[in-house]
């Protein structure tokens, strides 16, 4: 057990991964407490509360905010309110951890950015990515030198299938701002140091054809040239039939690094119809790890008062940048310059 302070933490936005990230706090964590649940469902917050033991729930996230034991929030409310709720929250003087799409707008980036920088509070967004060991490895070879200077990189994102949400429910571009967000992170980190030039995307409905017609996009090739001559490639598609499928890939001048595995585990089965492996069904699953170390960081950043390791606001808005790149390419069906 740490001798430091715990830190006490509240979460805003109690649905499928808040209740994840809270229930991380509550039993992966030693050095933190979650002490507050908000969200404006009825019933929402009391019930996580209830099922975490934390004594303080509310409807109302400035009154969250009030409470007189909170050293820091997680943001896990839809996209769409995160930089409103970020601003809120700094103002406040709570430190912050913010589910990915940071903002749905550069202005709103800088505007949160510039509001944890004004208040002196720690900012990490949840990139859960960089904290898995195959890609925390992978981002270690390279920094060693052993693939030598990237030439291609690659970054694919497979959701599992079946798709079973209303593609009228799913606000527009959500490949982009949510789900290939988490890959366009991953390059960026991977290829550290470079800077995208120019991204190219084509996106589809394959999956829900009959959805194309209002505008819902569940399969995206985007292409990404950076000033250091490297070119990558980062895909998703909304069903996999097969399984929850991350992988990563950097091929460079000396070697290669591969990250990901959709399998999930090492145990193979030898039947008469073959071999086989179960794979990930669930993020929540596969990225366990991943997700408490995220937040472990964050915890002992806030506790050493050190600047979060990452990513950071600025590591968000640049993931942003290439998803709106994306998103103007797709309209305009051509390559757009950064
Ligand atoms: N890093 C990851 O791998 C990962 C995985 C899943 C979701 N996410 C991100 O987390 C966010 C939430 O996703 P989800 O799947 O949990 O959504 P969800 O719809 O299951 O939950 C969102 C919750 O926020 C509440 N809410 C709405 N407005 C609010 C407000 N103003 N203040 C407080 N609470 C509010 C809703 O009532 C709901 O309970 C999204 O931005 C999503 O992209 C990230």
């Amino acid at each position: 057990m740490s001798s430091k302070k715990p830190v006490n933490i509240g979460l805003i936005g109690a649905g499928r991964i808040g209740s994840f990230h809270g229930e991380s706090v509550q039993r992966r964590l030693v050095d933190a407490n979650l002490v507050a649940i908000a969200d404006p469902a009825p019933g929402a917050a009391a019930r996580l509360a209830g099922m975490l033991e934390v004594d303080a729930s509310y409807t109302d996230v400035a009154e969250m905010l009030a409470h007189p034991n909170l050293d820091a929030v997680i943001i896990a409310t839809p996209a769409r309110f995160h930089t409103n709720v970020l601003v809120q929250a700094a103002e406040a003087g709570k430190h912050v951890f913010c589910e990915k799409p940071m903002a749905l707008t550069l202005e709103d980036a800088d505007r949160g950015i510039a509001a944890a920088k004004a208040a002196g509070v720690a900012l990490q967004v949840g990139f859960n990515r960089r904290w898995d060991q195959a890609f925390a490895e992978g981002r270690a070879a390279i920094d060693a030198g052993k693939v030598g200077t990237p030439q291609l990189l690659r970054s694919v994102i497979r959701d599992p299938g079946p798709f079973g949400a209303d593609p009228a429910k799913v606000p527009l571009w959500t490949i982009f701002y949510e789900t290939l967000i988490h890959d366009f992170d991953t390059l960026l980190w991977l290829n550290a140091g470079a800077k995208p030039v120019e991204v190219y995307a084509a996106a589809d409905a394959l999956v829900r054809p009959d959805a194309r017609k209002d505008g819902f996009l569940d399969t995206a090739v985007v292409t990404i040239r950076f000033d250091n001559g490297s070119i990558a490639v980062a895909e998703a598609n909304f069903c996999a039939m097969y399984g929850y499928d991350i992988r990563g890939e950097v091929f460079g001048s000396a070697g290669m690094v591969t990250m990901g595995d959709v399998r999930r585990s090492s145990m193979t089965l030898f039947g008469k119809d073959g071999v086989s492996n179960d794979t990930w069904r669930r993020d929540t699953d596969h990225f366990v790890h991943g997700y408490t170390a995220q937040l472990a960081s964050f915890v002992r950043s806030i506790q050493s008062g050190t600047p979060v390791q990452g990513p950071t606001g600025q590591d968000a808005r640049g993931a942003l940048a290439l998803a709106l790149a994306a998103i103007e390419s797709v309209k305009s069906k051509a390559p757009v310059r950064l």
